[in-house]
């Protein structure tokens, strides 16, 4: 097939550009050559129209509202599959069989437990430690207890990533518990070898020594749809993180403690516990949402319809959809109602009715009904994003592996556009802190 050429004309210079066309027809122009070529480079800032890679984990259509993990549909994953194969599915590129599928669960298992030295850790955050924070620091530590990944090299054995990457998925659900259980000033309850994935989570959350917790299976349903439904999106804040940081070389376990770093952030995977703290605060002032809504559209304030608005969805987010379906399955089998959930479809149906909303293509996202389901399992706000984490897990994975193998791949390094002085130069009269050792200061070391 012949190469399809872009053409950038610049102060009468004429660049051809080569056009990359991915399977789903999406188009890219390759600028690597820009620079050489022209003297030029691109601007664009946050990347509102820069891709950094060629992936084929997720296909994400945002106008049409999307969203495939290795070509599958979000829906079929979500309604047939349970989090863990979708995890293997994302890591390996296929569903597994079942063979694959039980060699991958005892595989979890054996990885369950975390070092006794790395359980110590946790009695000296303090008392009220966000959980994210503890779950960050104790990821990048797994690097100094599993030592043998901890270079990033080219020549690494496979089976020495297989390994990370199952330990990864199989001790952060036992590190996210424990933050919990610290939190809440509870003893430590170790994961069990005949529990699945899901169900090992909550009883590891919710049981006590005087308390058995009765695993339910629709709870453990709920959680396996809400996980999958965080499982990739492609290049969003906290996989680009992951990816940059990873062009370093740097291991797997401190690749992802930066990617749960940057999923924290309240416009990004921090939104779930946002939209809680929103919607508990409009409960509070009477419960009227159309206060929030000129709230988030003012632009004096900072405050946003947390849970709205989706930088590659300009159409209902389809996770949201699904998410509000478990949500009403939730609250039917628990036999509740949760006042909040009222107010935040009031919310929704306000906004989405509102001239502001409407022209910005602002829809429910993700996170805008997850956080009802959480609370409804007994899942405190604190720990929604870890939640997200433990969701996103197997989407980093995935991607740092495909990062790592790409040949093409490069230490990702942005440029820029200088706007700050000029040359100029220091007064003759200008003298600076002065350079003493200590000896000429008396001893003193200088400030
Ligand atoms: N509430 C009010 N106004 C909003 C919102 C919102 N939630 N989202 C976007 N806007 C407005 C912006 O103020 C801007 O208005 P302007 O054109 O008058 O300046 C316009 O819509 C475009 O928004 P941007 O911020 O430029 O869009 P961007 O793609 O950069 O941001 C983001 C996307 C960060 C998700 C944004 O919609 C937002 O802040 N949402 C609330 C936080 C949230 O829910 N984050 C979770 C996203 S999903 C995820 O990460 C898992």
């Amino acid at each position: 097939m012949a190469r399809e050429f872009a053409e950038l004309t610049l102060r009468d210079q004429t660049v051809q550009l080569p056009v990359v066309v991915g399977t789903e027809g999406e188009v890219g122009i390759d600028i690597s050559s820009l620079r050489r070529d022209s003297g030029a480079i691109t601007l664009d800032y946050g990347f509102m129209n820069t891709g950094s890679c060629a992936s084929s984990i997720t296909f994400l259509d945002g106008e049409q509202g999307i969203l495939r993990h290795r070509g599958y549909p979000i829906e079929e994953l979500a309604e047939k599959l349970t989090f863990i194969e979708v995890a293997y599915l994302l890591v390996n590129g296929s569903i597994p069989n079942a063979d694959e599928f039980e060699e991958w669960s005892s595989l979890l298992n054996r990885h369950s437990m975390i070092h006794e030295d790395m359980r110590r850790f946790f009695y000296y955050y303090p008392e009220h430690a966000h959980p994210m924070a503890i779950l960050s620091a104790m990821v990048v530590s797994l690097s100094t207890f599993y030592p043998e990944l901890s270079q990033h090299r080219p020549d690494e054995p496979e089976e020495h990533i297989d390994k990370a990457a199952t330990r990864l998925i199989s001790k952060l659900r036992t590190i996210a518990a424990f933050s919990y259980k610290k939190s809440v000033g509870q003893p430590f309850v170790y994961p069990r070898h005949d529990l699945r994935y899901c169900a090992n989570f909550l009883n590891m959350m919710f049981s006590s020594p005087i308390h058995d917790y009765e695993i339910r299976p629709e709870i453990v349903k709920a959680l396996n749809t809400l996980l999958i439904l965080h499982a990739d999106h492609e290049q969003n804040c906290s996989t680009a993180t992951v990816r940059l940081v990873g062009s370093a070389r740097v291991n797997l376990y401190a690749a992802v403690a930066s990617g749960i770093c940057a999923l924290w952030g309240p416009l990004h995977g921090g939104a779930n516990q946002m939209v809680i703290e929103m919607l508990e605060e409009i409960q509070r002032g009477g419960g009227n949402v159309r206060t929030a809504i000129e709230r988030a559209k003012s632009k004096q304030n900072e405050f946003r319809l947390y849970g709205f608005g989706h930088r590659v969805y300009k159409s209902y987010d389809p996770r949201a959809k699904i998410i509000k379906r478990a949500c009403d399955d939730v609250l039917k089998v628990l036999n509740t109602t949760d006042p909040l959930l009222d107010i935040a479809m009031e919310l929704e149906a306000a906004a989405l009715q509102d001239p502001y909303f409407v022209d910005r293509q602002l829809y429910p996202n993700v996170d805008f009904y997850s956080g009802i389901i959480y609370r409804a399992i007994g899942i405190p706000k604190e720990m929604f994003t870890v939640l997200f984490a433990l969701g996103r897990l197997p989407g980093w994975i995935a991607q740092w592996k495909e990062a790592r193998e790409d040949p093409k791949a490069k230490i990702q390094r942005p440029r820029q556009v200088y706007v700050g002085p000029t040359l100029r130069h220091l007064d003759a009269s200008v003298k600076g802190g002065d350079v003493v050792s200590v000896e000429d200061s008396g001893g003193r070391v200088p400030n």
